[in-house]
């Protein structure tokens, strides 16, 4: 995610924001900026990669006495990491400059109707609207613009906003993206995380969704974005640091499944066409024709992102009628895979930096293949050599173990199975039928998570147990696969994932009664079947775990424990189902005193083949 901090008071602001953009650190970002009001005007200076390269940029330094500023980290969205797509964004004249976190959802409408009125862009962002728009309505009183301004703006925000000629005014709203008011002595720093504030002062003010504060050298007020004023109390931050960064999680495993509704809502955001019933997916819209004519699409990746990939096989089969193949990227590389006319292969990775899926798009491009990505990292090097491509916009993930850029991958392959699907054979009351269930996923997750304190209960009664077997058929099966790598990379416990049906194969010979059996048990075209296989497993003494459906009674008597999901029918269940195998692992992890974060012999980003 983006960080923004921002200061007004006695102080220099330069040294303060510095320190403000570092506390931030943690959240990863590739690119930042800061802009100081000082008495000869607006100084910005902007770098990409690390704080450092921020801190060496001699316009930083050619305005050391301001104070008052604005201070951005990126995490790019919109537009690669860049000098010109790094924050802040001025106005034409240089001197209105903004700091944006969130989606301007209709960025495109905005940009097209100020570049009728003259206004040259100066970068791919979503952002670069907002100071061109304030800047139209400014009259000298920021604040008034500002609301004007945000009037025409549809999507998520959290800003801080200053101008060269008010060097006494602050002004910063939010709507969908957290900001917080820290009021020192006779000075304020805004941010988008505690963090960066309380090096300074513990009283803090939240600003709520389409709520605006103007700060002063005199005090600060609040309001609607409609001007109706708005009372607040001030509040005593009590976290640590530490905490704070983990926003008062254990574990950023934790709160990155707890982040799961959040990033599942972010991943959609503005790419649904409910009248057309289809995806709006820009970064394919040039290739619309190729993929509509795809004879073959190959789906590669490693770890978790082959497990969605295997989830995008049946979906794209499914749903959109195009023959599917998912390879190993480390695989299809060395197996000469022959590519023909009209194989269009999709790499899918979190950090858009995985040495195998990167070998893969390149022996794909080599061989004439139309390559897409589905990346979290804006700007990583998969991004930028494949052709075309979407991003998942699940914002930065920490932990090792891959949890909410899982969700949204299979997420956009969902938006990528309504674009393709509708292009052939996908009626529009089907796809609308898709969409509906989609838009409630993340409430649902939000649901599921309650049971976090069931689940844990589950954990403690297996935490020693070394072997674990997930099972699941269909949709489910890559579902048991990701259930059993997540045990088995923060916990160190063997875990095996299967089909179902492969159990009586050969590993039903492993059951004993010390032996977890997880089932993916919902209601579905293959329950009857699952109930076959979980009965074969009590028969042996095994201990069955299943995940089912609501309201499903007849489970209770077949299995250990039921952990109940709503039935969002075969395609989406996967969704949902994932999310308390997370928590499981997650617990085992932590009860067995495992690194959750850092588990040994892992990296988060696996650079080497
Ligand atoms: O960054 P990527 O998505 O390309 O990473 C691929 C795998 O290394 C990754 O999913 C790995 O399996 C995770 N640790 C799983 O949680």
């Amino acid at each position: 995610m983006c960080g923004i901090v921002a200061y007004l008071g006695q102080r220099r602001a330069q040294p303060i924001l510095i320190e403000g953009l570092k506390r931030l650190e943690y959240r990863g970002y590739d690119s930042a900026g800061v802009a100081i009001r000082c008495a000869d005007g607006m100084h910005l200076a902007k770098a990409v990669g690390r704080i450092m390269m921020l801190e060496n940029e001699a316009a930083l330094r050619s305005c050391d006495a301001g104070t008052l500023g604005i201070a951005h980290t990126r995490w790019a969205t919109h537009g690669g990491p860049s000098v010109e797509n790094a924050h802040p964004h001025t106005d034409a004249s240089g001197k209105l400059a903004v700091v944006h976190n969130g989606i301007i959802e209709n960025h495109s409408a905005l940009r097209k109707l100020l570049e009728q009125e003259g206004v040259v862009f100066r970068s791919e962002t979503d952002s670069e609207v907002l100071p061109h728009l304030f800047a139209k309505y400014y009259r000298g009183d920021l604040a008034e613009a500002v609301r004007q301004g945000l009037k025409e703006v549809r999507g998520t925000y959290g800003i801080a906003v200053i101008h060269a000629d008010n060097p006494d005014a602050l002004v910063a709203a939010r709507n969908g993206s957290p900001l917080i008011v820290g009021i020192g002595d006779g000075e304020f720093v805004v941010a988008s995380d505690a963090s960066a504030i309380i090096a300074h002062t513990t009283r803090v003010v939240y600003l709520e969704d389409r709520e605006i504060v103007t700060l002063t050298r005199d005090g600060f007020s609040t309001s609607t974005i409609d001007a109706v004023p708005t009372s607040k109390e001030i509040q005593e931050v009590e976290w640590d640091l530490e905490q704070i960064e983990k926003k008062g999680y254990a574990h950023f495993m934790l709160k990155e499944i707890y982040e799961q509704p959040e990033s599942l809502a972010d991943t959609t955001r503005g790419r649904i066409d409910i009248e057309e019933a289809t995806a709006v997916l820009g970064g394919l819209r040039a290739f619309a024709k190729e993929l509509t004519r795809a004879k073959r699409i190959i789906l590669t990746g490693c770890g978790t992102a082959w497990h969605s990939a295997l989830i995008g096989e049946y979906l794209f089969e499914d749903l959109a009628r195009i023959p599917v193949e998912v390879e190993y990227a480390s695989e299809f590389r060395y197996r000469n895979p022959i590519i023909e006319d009209g194989t269009v292969v999709v790499a899918i990775s979190q950090s858009g930096e995985t040495a195998d899926t990167l070998a893969a798009v390149r022996e794909a491009r080599n061989k004439g293949a139309l390559t897409l990505g589905i990346v979290n990292v804006v700007g990583s090097t998969i991004a930028r050599e494949t052709d075309a491509g979407v991003y998942l916009h699940a914002g930065p993930e920490i932990g090792v173990a891959s949890t909410k850029a899982f969700t949204s991958q299979v997420m956009v392959l969902f938006l990528m199975t309504l674009f393709l699907g509708r292009r052939r054979h996908m009626a529009h009351h089907h796809a609308v039928n898709i969409i509906q269930a989609l838009t409630r996923v993340p409430d649902q997750v939000r649901d599921l998570l309650k049971q976090d304190g069931h689940i844990e209960e589950i954990a403690r009664t297996y935490k020693d147990r070394e072997n674990w077997l997930y099972l699941g058929r269909g949709y489910n099966f890559p579902i048991a696969l990701e259930g059993a790598l997540k045990l088995k990379e923060i916990s160190y416990v063997h875990a095996e994932g299967l089909p179902a049906a492969e159990m009586k194969h050969g590993p039903i010979a492993l059951i004993t009664p010390d032996m977890p059996v997880v089932f993916l048990a919902n209601r579905g075209l293959q329950y009857d079947k699952i109930m076959s296989n979980i009965e074969e497993v009590r028969s042996r003494g095994g201990r069955v775990i299943a995940v089912a459906t609501e309201g499903d009674e007849e489970i209770g008597s077949h299995a250990d424990h039921v952990i109940r999901v709503p039935d969002v029918g075969e395609s989406l269940q996967p969704l949902l189902n994932v999310v308390p195998l997370q928590l499981l692992a997650y617990h085992v992890a932590v009860m067995r005193g495992c690194a959750v974060d850092k588990p040994r012999n892992l990296a988060k980003s696996v650079t080497v083949e």
